[in-house]
C-alpha cells in the first residue's frame, strides 16, 4: 500500500529516463500519480529536540542532543506535510540531531563526544526510519545532517526518493570557519543536479552559496529547483546576530543564486524559510517572528509545468565550459598558477577530537592535545 506500484514505476524507473519519457508517462496518470506540474514544497523551520531556544540562544549547559527523538520529530513532520499535500519536505543544515551555533573550543571539549553519538550513521536503523517515512508518505526528503562515519563527521546532505531510494548523497565541500574544526571536507563529485518526474534538482549547504567554485559548477548544470539549507537564521537586522547569522546576508546569497542559475530556489533554516523565483524574488516567506512552533513548516506550492524539457547544459550560458576557459585565460600573470594547500582535502579524525577533549583544561581554555 504505501508505495503504489505504479507511482514505484514511475518514481524508480523513469528518473532515469529523458524528458520525453516523462512527458509520455505524466500524460497517462493513474489516480496515486501527483500531478507533475505541480511541486508543493514543505521546509522545515521547527528545532531539533533540546536544541537551545530561541534562536541566538547559545547556552548549551546542561543540554544534550537527542539524534532518536529528532528523527521521531522528523518523521512526524513529514507525515504532516505529506497530509498537507507536500511532495518535497526539506531539513535544514545538520538539523539531525542539531546545529552547533557558537561551537568555540570549549564547546567541542565539552560537547563534541555527546555530538559524534547523535550524529546519523547512513544504513543505521535512524536512518531507516527516514526512508521509510518518504516512502509512506510518498515524498522526496531533501535531508540536512551531521553524519558520522567509523573515522570523521560531515555536514552532509540526501536527496531520497518517495520510494525510498538514495537519489544523491553529499559533503559540505569545506565546512565554513569553525565547522572546519568538528566536520571533514567533502568532495566536488558530490556536485550533481539529479532528474526528477518535477524537473532537475539540486543542493548546496550555507556558505556553499558564496563560493563560485560550486555555484558555478552547480548553475552550469541547469536546475530548476535548488535546493538550499541554512542551519538557523536570526531576523533582519537583529543586533544579537552575527553578522553570518543575519538574514539579510544569506537571503542575498540566495537570490544571486536564484539569478544566476533561473532556478526556483528554496531557503531553509530554523526560523527563516523562503521560496525565491528564478528571477531572484520572493515568492513566499516565513521570518523569524513567527514563531516556529507555531508554524512548523512553510509551505509553497510550485508551477512545474515548464521544467520538463530543460536541457542538463547551455554551452552558451553564464555557466559554461567557455566562461571557465575565460576565466583561466584572464587569470592575472602575477598571481602563480600554482594548487596551494587551501583545496587540500582536510580530514578531521573523532579520535583527535577526543583527545582535544581529554585535554581540555577550562582554566586555561586550552587542551595537551591540538585541534586536529
Ligand atoms: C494508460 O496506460 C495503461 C497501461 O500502459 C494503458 O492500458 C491505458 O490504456 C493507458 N490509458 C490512457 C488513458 O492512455
Ligand atoms: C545557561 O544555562 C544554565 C542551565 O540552564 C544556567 O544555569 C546558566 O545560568 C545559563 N547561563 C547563562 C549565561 O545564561
Ligand atoms: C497544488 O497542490 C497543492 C497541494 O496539494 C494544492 O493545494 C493546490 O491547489 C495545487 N495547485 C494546482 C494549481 O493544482
Ligand atoms: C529510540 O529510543 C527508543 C527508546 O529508547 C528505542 O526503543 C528505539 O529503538 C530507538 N530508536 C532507534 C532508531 O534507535
Ligand atoms: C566501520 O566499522 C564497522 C564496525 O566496526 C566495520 O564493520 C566497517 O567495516 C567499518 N567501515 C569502514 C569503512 O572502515
Ligand atoms: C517578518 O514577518 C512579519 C510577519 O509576517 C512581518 O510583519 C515583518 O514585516 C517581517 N519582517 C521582515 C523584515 O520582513
Ligand atoms: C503553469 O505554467 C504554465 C506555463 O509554464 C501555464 O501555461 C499554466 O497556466 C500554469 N498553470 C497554472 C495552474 O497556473
Ligand atoms: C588547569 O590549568 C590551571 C592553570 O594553569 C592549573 O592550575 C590546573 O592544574 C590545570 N588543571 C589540570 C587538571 O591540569
Amino acid at each position: 500500500m504505501p508505495c503504489l506500484s505504479s507511482l514505484k514505476m514511475l518514481c524508480c524507473s523513469v528518473v532515469t529516463l529523458g524528458s520525453l519519457a516523462l512527458a509520455q508517462a505524466s500524460s497517462n496518470l493513474t489516480a496515486s500519480t501527483p500531478d507533475y506540474n505541480n511541486l508543493t514544497v514543505a521546509l522545515v523551520r521547527a528545532a531539533p529536540i533540546n536544541w537551545p531556544s530561541p534562536i541566538l540562544n547559545k547556552n548549551w549547559t546542561g543540554v544534550s542532543l537527542d539524534l532518536n527523538a529528532t528523527v521521531t520529530y522528523g518523521v512526524d513532520l513529514i507525515s504532516k506535510a505529506a497530509q498537507d499535500g507536500a511532495n518535497l519536505v526539506v531539513f535544514p543544515e545538520t538539523w539531525f540531531p542539531g546545529y552547533p551555533k557558537g561551537n568555540d573550543d570549549a564547546w567541542i571539549a565539552e560537547h563534541i563526544h555527546d555530538y559524534v553519538e547523535n550524529s546519523l550513521v547512513v544504513g543505521s536503523a535512524e536512518w531507516q526510519l527516514l526512508l521509510s517515512a518518504a516512502k509512506s508518505s510518498k515524498v522526496y526528503l531533501a535531508l540536512g545532517f551531521s553524519e558520522r562515519t567509523n573515522s570523521s563527521i560531515y555536514m552532509a546532505q540526501a536527496l531520497i526518493s518517495p520510494c525510498g531510494e538514495l537519489l544523491l548523497h553529499r559533503h559540505k565541500v569545506r565546512p565554513s570557519g569553525g565547522e572546519r574544526d568538528i566536520w571533514s571536507d567533502g568532495t566536488m563529485d558530490g556536485l550533481k543536479v539529479i532528474d526528477t518526474p518535477y524537473g532537475r534538482w539540486g543542493m548546496l549547504e550555507c556558505w556553499e552559496h558564496y563560493h563560485p567554485t560550486m555555484t558555478f559548477l552547480m548553475a552550469a548544470q541547469l536546475e530548476t529547483l535548488h535546493i538550499g539549507a541554512w542551519p538557523y537564521q536570526a531576523d533582519f537586522s537583529d543586533p544579537l546576530a552575527g553578522y553570518y547569522e543575519d538574514a539579510t546576508l544569506n537571503t542575498a546569497a540566495a537570490r544571486i543564486y536564484a539569478i544566476n542559475s533561473g532556478a526556483v530556489t528554496l531557503f531553509t533554516s530554523i526560523g527563516y524559510a523562503s521560496v525565491i523565483s528564478g528571477l531572484g524574488l520572493d515568492l513566499k516567506t516565513l521570518n523569524a517572528t513567527t514563531p516556529y512552533d507555531e508554524q512548523p513548516m512553510l509551505y509553497y506550492s510550485i508551477n512545474t509545468t515548464a521544467s520538463h524539457n530543460t536541457d542538463s547544459y547551455n554551452i552558451d550560458g553564464e555557466q559554461s565550459w567557455g566562461v571557465l576557459q575565460e576565466i583561466q585565460d584572464a587569470w592575472p600573470y602575477y598571481i602563480p598558477r600554482v594548487i596551494g594547500s587551501y583545496v587540500l582535502k582536510k580530514t578531521v579524525q573523532i579520535e583527535a577530537l577526543f583527545a582535544y577533549a581529554a585535554g581540555y583544561n577550562s582554566s586555561m581554555g586550552d587542551s595537551t592535545s591540538p585541534l586536529p
